[in-house]
């Protein structure tokens, strides 16, 4: 029998069909996210607690995903809410600096091995918009670098080459600035230059090429979203070292990676950039923020100064956010980051043995609490290897799994929660396995195809 899941989600998602019927006049698409939407219809989620989410119609699933890898502590953790509700009775924001901005600007400046100093700001987004605004600043020069397949959040010099056609974008070696959106300005694309991940040379010599214009180089050091996809450290080591020599700022963005280690990717790989982003889990479920680094980068940012960047932002270290950040921070002792970093680990394997048991060609991409599914045989090392995957198997996966009381990213991505037991690992597990059962004549004749 071929088994399409999505007439099962169908069946049995009433409740977010009937959300979605009246969000529609409403919102365009009935979301406000587009990460949230899928077809037909996204799922509307109406509570969490630890690493299970609740939906509309009062259906459990595992939350392997936890608002795109923000949730760390899982939903509802006493801590966070005890912090949040402590300060709501406190008030939520003031138009002056407070107390606990400090302290967890004081810890992150202590883990991260890149800051001297920082900033908070509301989302990722916001984030790595000001650390290129302060590249610019800092250089005097007008062009960003970035890799294909990487991102960086949803402004102008954001959007470009974080999922382009292939065909449009160029030789692997030379990728061309795509834009992801339409809106996008022309002048962003050519004040934009496309790195490829993991090709040290290519990458090297388009840097020595266009030199003198780039204020600086951005990159995830594990791509998140784009399918957990870790660079090499003989990479970044070429990143750093060609952009000491030629003045160009070094951006690392771990809004996503920084789960992976107290100190972030950067501590776990050893190399150290001139900036770096942060946000997901510093704000313990709220919206911060941050962006930080060299004190003498960062001093540009100084109101004492002039001239002086400046970053006004009317949430910009909110008690509230601030609270939760902190109470969140807290809880992560390496001692945490080790455990949960262990079960990510179990997970990936426990992946691979169920995809290799109904002999399906997969790539388990994993780093610390991060992983991703690809099917396709090829490893994934960069983006022209990802978008080759079959992206029918990953949506049958992720439905299938929404069937079976899972949610993931569309994309087949997930991280885990620290409140994740055994249990629930072989819950998700299970889930994957029923999924590779009901899907093997489709992913059969799929696997044939490509
Ligand atoms: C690496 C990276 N940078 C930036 C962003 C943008 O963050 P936000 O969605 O908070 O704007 C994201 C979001 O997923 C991200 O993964």
């Amino acid at each position: 029998m071929v088994h399409d899941p999505e007439v099962v989600y169908r069946q049995t998602t009433p409740a977010s069909r009937a959300l979605h019927e009246k969000a529609v006049a409403v919102m365009p698409g009935g979301t406000t996210r587009t990460t949230t939407y899928f077809d037909p219809y996204p799922l509307y989620i109406d509570r969490g607690e630890g690493c299970r989410v609740w939906d509309a119609d009062g259906t459990e699933r595992i939350d392997m995903l936890g608002n795109y890898t923000a949730m760390i502590l899982g939903h509802a953790h006493p801590k966070v809410v005890e912090a949040i509700h402590k300060q709501a009775a406190r008030g939520t924001g003031f138009a002056a600096a407070n107390p606990i901005e400090v302290q967890l600007a004081t810890l992150l400046c202590e883990r991260v091995p890149s800051l001297d100093a920082v900033r908070f700001c509301n989302s990722g987004t916001e984030a790595t918009m000001f650390a290129m605004r302060l590249a610019r600043a800092f250089t005097g020069r007008p062009k960003i670098a970035r890799i294909e397949g990487g991102y960086h959040g949803t402004h102008d010099y954001a959007e470009v080459s974080t999922h382009p056609v292939v065909s449009e974008a160029g030789a692997p070696e030379a990728p061309i600035a795509r834009p992801d959106s339409i809106g996008t300005p022309e002048w962003v694309l050519e004040q934009t230059v496309v790195l490829p991940l993991n090709k040290p040379d290519a990458a090297e010599a388009i840097i020595r090429r266009e030199g003198g214009q780039l204020a600086a180089v951005i990159l995830e050091p594990i791509i998140g979203a784009g399918g957990v996809i870790a660079a090499t450290v003989e990479f970044l080591e070429r990143l750093r070292t060609v952009t000491r020599e030629l003045g160009i700022l070094l951006i690392f963005d771990e809004v996503i990676s920084f789960r992976v280690a107290p100190g972030g990717a950067q501590q776990l790989y050893g190399v150290t950039p001139d900036l770096t982003t942060l946000g997901k889990i510093i704000g313990g479920g709220l919206s911060v923020a941050a962006f930080g680094g060299r004190a003498d980068v960062m001093e540009l940012l100084d109101p004492r100064q002039e001239p002086n960047l400046a970053q006004g932002g009317t949430y910009n270290g909110n008690p509230l956010g601030m609270a939760a950040g902190l109470a969140t921070m807290t809880e992560l002792t390496p001692d945490v980051y080790e455990e949960l970093n262990r079960k990510g680990a179990r997970v990936a394997e426990h992946l691979s043995e169920v995809f290799a048991s109904h002999q399906v060609p997969v790539q388990v991409n994993s780093v610390g609490s991060l992983f991703a599914l690809h099917f396709t045989n090829t490893p994934v090392v960069d983006y022209r290897t990802m978008a080759a995957a079959n992206k029918k198997m990953t949506r049958d996966l992720f439905l299938g799994l929404v069937n079976h009381g899972v949610l993931m990213a569309p994309r087949a991505m997930g991280a885990l929660s620290t409140p994740m037991g055994e249990q629930d690992i072989q819950q998700f597990i299970d889930a994957v396995d029923a999924v590779a059962t009901e899907q093997r004549s489709r992913w059969q004749s799929e696997t044939e195809r490509s």
